[in-house]
Order: structure tokens, then sequence, then C-alpha cells
């Protein structure tokens, strides 16, 4: 039983994206990640081949590094930005969003811990292929995902993050990581929540998604 005693539904609708509610000046233990990871490392994998990876950063000068990357990878990104963004979200909800984010953008490496979620390769032009892709990001997101319920479920708040991925070759430097064979898919800041209750997100309903039998 975890020690927030949630039910299934509970944690499943009330994991959300924390940033202002993140404790950062409460420690976070190695065993109550080692626990999240052993749940996350439960998810499945392409052909179960668990070619998977969790870097925890906690030493507070990587983090300071790592953290100056998610900044340049907003200030000074790399990437063109997208031709068109499809939004069904609610636009005035945004303003929270980016004010929430931007907290993060000043206080992320002060986050006691950084996660690095990793997959390995063969060779990082399977990116290149949209099913190799597929097969690639989907075999490290559902892990990722239940790392962060886990988490939640023990008090602990995350949000996922890709800025940090403009410089991806910089961040592997950085942490030691081999960058030909390793691809990092996220940056996720982890620390004990402030407060742990958290409300069900706005979301379009279900019905406005679904699509039965022909789009
Ligand atoms: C692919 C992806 C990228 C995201 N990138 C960022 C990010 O760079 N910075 C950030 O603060 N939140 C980021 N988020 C979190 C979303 O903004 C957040 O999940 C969304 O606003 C809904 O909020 P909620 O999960 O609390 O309901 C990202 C989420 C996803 C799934």
């Amino acid at each position: 039983m975890s020690p927030l005693d949630l039910s299934v539904d509970e944690l499943l609708t009330t994991t959300r994206a924390v940033r202002k509610r993140l404790d950062l000046t409460r420690p976070v233990g190695r065993d109550v990640i080692e626990e999240c990871l052993t749940l996350a490392v439960q998810a499945p994998t392409g052909r179960n081949r668990q070619h998977w990876d969790f870097l925890f950063v906690t030493d507070p000068q990587q983090r300071a590094a790592l953290a100056d990357l998610y900044r340049a990878g907003l200030t000074s990104p790399r990437e063109p930005a997208a031709s068109s963004t499809v939004n069904r979200g609610d636009t005035a909800g945004w303003e929270r969003i980016a004010d929430s984010a931007h907290h993060l953008f000043e206080h992320l490496h002060e986050v006691p811990v950084l996660v690095v979620p990793c997959v390995r390769v063969a060779d990082r032009k399977d990116l290149d292929w949209p099913v190799r892709r597929a097969n690639v990001y989907g075999s490290i997101f559902p892990a990722v995902w239940q790392f962060m319920l886990a988490a939640r479920s023990r008090g602990l708040g995350t949000a996922w993050t890709t800025p940090h991925l403009q410089y991806e070759q910089e961040a592997a430097e950085l942490l030691g990581i081999p960058y030909a064979t390793v691809v990092q898919t996220a940056l996720i800041p982890l620390a004990y929540t402030i407060g742990t209750d958290f409300r069900p997100g706005p979301r379009v309903a279900a019905a406005e998604v679904a699509h039965w039998d022909r789009w």
C-alpha cells in the first residue's frame, strides 16, 4: 500500500504536472526512487527488450549544468518551431501553465532530483523511421509515466519536460551518456510536493476524442 493511499482512479486522475508545489528543501532518498523505479520497469517494452536506463541527477553542480541546458533549450532552441500546433486545450488556462512553467524555468536547478529517462538504440538512425521511432519511444514512455504515477502515490511530484533535448549531445557529455547509442527522452524534475491534494486536470470529454469504427 502506498503512503498516500489513493485509489487507482484517484491516482490516475490527480497525477499533475507539478512545478510550483515542488518542495525544493526536502531531500528525496534513494529508497523511494528505487521503489518507484521497481514499479516503473513493470511497464512494457517492444519484444520485452527492456532497453531503458534512468539517470538520476542529484549532484548540485550537475543539476545546475543540466538546468542551464534546459533553459538554453527554451531561450535558444536549435530546432525550428513547429509549423503549427493543434490545440484542443483551454487557451484561457495557458497563462497559468506559462506562469507555472516560468517558475520551473527559474528553479529547476534547485529541484532535488532531475530524472533523465533514456532508451538504448543500435543506431540513432532508427529515429528517422516512423515505425522504429514509435518502437523506441513506445519502449520508454510507459515506464516513465508509471514512474510518475508511483512517485505521486508516495507524495512526490513530477513534470514531463523536453527542452534540454535541444542540447541532448551537450547533456550526454555532461552526464557521461554514450550519445551514439543512448537516446535521452525527457527531463523529469522529482521532489516531494507541498501538500498532497491535487485535483483532476481540465481535459476534453472522452466522447470528443473517441472515434468508433471510422474517423
Ligand atoms: C510531451 C510533453 C512535453 C512537456 N513539456 C513541458 C515543459 O517543457 N515544461 C513544463 O513545465 N511542462 C511540460 N509538460 C507538462 C504539460 O505542460 C502538462 O502536462 C499539461 O499542461 C497538463 O497539465 P497537467 O498534467 O497538470 O494536467 C510537458 C508534457 C508533455 C506530455
